[in-house]
């Protein structure tokens, strides 16, 4: 249930802090992929370097860190809160936790928060008498109104050398109940129990091979696509041509090279309940593909090309009674024009059409600005590639 998800790790300031770089190792044994913020007082107990190494990433502490860099800036609470699938504090204080059930952010931790767009795991940890009081059982109640998850602490010995509730649980433990948390969640999707198969990234047509015909897709849309439709509970099937970036383990990845390939696998995948072509699906290929390189004083001027099969067109002529197929419309000019034309031409249910001609959209880019259309009124949908692509399955989903 860890494996290839992306964990924030909180961790405040009581004296159980040098546990959760233990609680680290065993979240990144398990599979998963963990960035940590602090509380400034939690950095009095362990360094942010323990973690730093650990996790191979910045700490976050500061909203304002006090060099801006790649990695750290200060609105790394919003990056952050859209990036992580759990976020586990362990351990919570009594002070923090009075923070979250008041909706106070005053340091990276308490912002990201308020940021965060996945599960919240608490582990309240603290001497008994402070746990038992009535202020933390009233914040306890209403963090728990809120949706927030807590993992109650342990029976035991405690820093102060007193018995009491306070400890925070054994890591196996605290495992065990984020994969409940995260299970609990992923079985609340509107994609629960449906096969996703989403097609991303450019295809490359050579011809030879050294040379190929393609296009600078990233991929980045399609990925996000991908994950928004695991994050709803789907099981997802990736399949998409040479791109830079790994799919969380826990989404199944068919990587291809040609726009033949891309067929061969989408019809192979072709009884899915939804299909996304995110692919920037090349539509033409050399007519003659040389099996050696072509020596340059050998090589003609001009290649002969013949059209690729239009796969969401044949997938559009072959649909399953229920299947739900998006395609996508990358255009230049006219956009609604032209992706109208495309949903109803290759039978597709949606279409997401972006322009290359915005800014902050297109190929490379991180964000995204696109239209959704389908039967009723184009929407227009922007934002970072993951929230467009949440956004868009949501509009879809919730609106069949
Ligand atoms: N597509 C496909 N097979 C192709 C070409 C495109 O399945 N051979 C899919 C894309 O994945 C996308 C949609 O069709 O979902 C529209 O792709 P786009 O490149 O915008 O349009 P084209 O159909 O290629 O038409 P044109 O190049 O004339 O705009």
């Amino acid at each position: 249930m860890l494996s290839g998800k992306r964990i924030i790790l909180g961790v405040t300031g009581g004296i159980a802090a040098y546990k959760a770089a233990f609680l680290l190792r065993a979240l990144q044994k398990a599979g998963a992929e963990v960035r940590v913020t602090m509380t400034p007082a939690a950095t009095r107990f362990v360094g942010t370097e323990t973690f730093s190494s650990l996790s191979k990433h910045e700490v976050a502490v500061d909203v304002f860190p006090e060099n801006e860099s790649a990695t750290q800036s200060w609105t790394q609470h919003i990056s952050w809160g859209e990036w992580a699938d759990l976020f586990i504090i362990a351990p919570c204080t009594a002070n923090t936790l009075a923070k979250i059930a008041t909706g106070a952010a005053d340091n990276m931790l308490t912002s990201t928060v308020l940021a965060a767009r996945c599960p919240l795991l608490i582990c309240p940890t603290m001497d008994g008498e402070m746990y038992k009081s009535p202020a933390v059982q009233k914040n306890l109640s209403t963090v728990q109104e809120f949706g927030y998850h807590v993992l109650e602490p342990e029976e035991g010995y405690l820093a102060s050398g007193l018995e009491g509730k306070g400890r925070l649980p054994e890591t196996n433990l605290i495992l065990e109940k984020c994969s409940t948390v995260l299970r609990q969640h992923q079985s609340e999707g509107p994609l629960t129990g449906k096969k996703v198969v989403v097609t991303a990234g450019p295809t490359r047509e050579h011809i030879d091979p050294v040379r190929f015909i393609s296009n600078p897709s990233s991929g980045k849309m399609g990925l996000a696509m991908a994950e928004a439709a695991r994050n709803m509970g789907a099981e997802v099937t990736l399949i998409h041509g040479p791109i830079t970036m790994n799919a969380p383990t826990d989404i199944i990845s068919i990587e291809i090279k040609s726009t033949e390939e891309l067929f061969e696998q989408v019809k192979n995948h072709s009884d899915a309940d939804v299909i996304v072509m995110a692919a920037a699906v090349s539509d033409f290929t050399p007519e003659k593909k040389h099996a050696e390189k072509v020596k340059k004083d050998k090589a003609n001027s001009s290649i002969k090309l013949k059209q690729t099969p239009d796969i969401l067109a044949w997938l559009g002529d072959h649909k399953k009674n229920g299947q739900v197929l998006i395609g996508f419309a990358m255009e230049t000019e006219n956009l609604i024009e032209n992706a109208e034309k495309k949903l109803k031409k290759k039978k597709a249910d949606w279409i997401i059409a972006n322009s290359l001609n915005e800014d902050d959209s297109g190929f490379e880019s991180d964000r995204n600005k696109v239209h959704l259309l389908g039967k009723k009124d184009a929407v227009q949908i922007e934002g970072l590639k993951s929230e467009v692509a949440r956004e868009v399955l949501s509009h879809i989903f919730d609106n069949s």
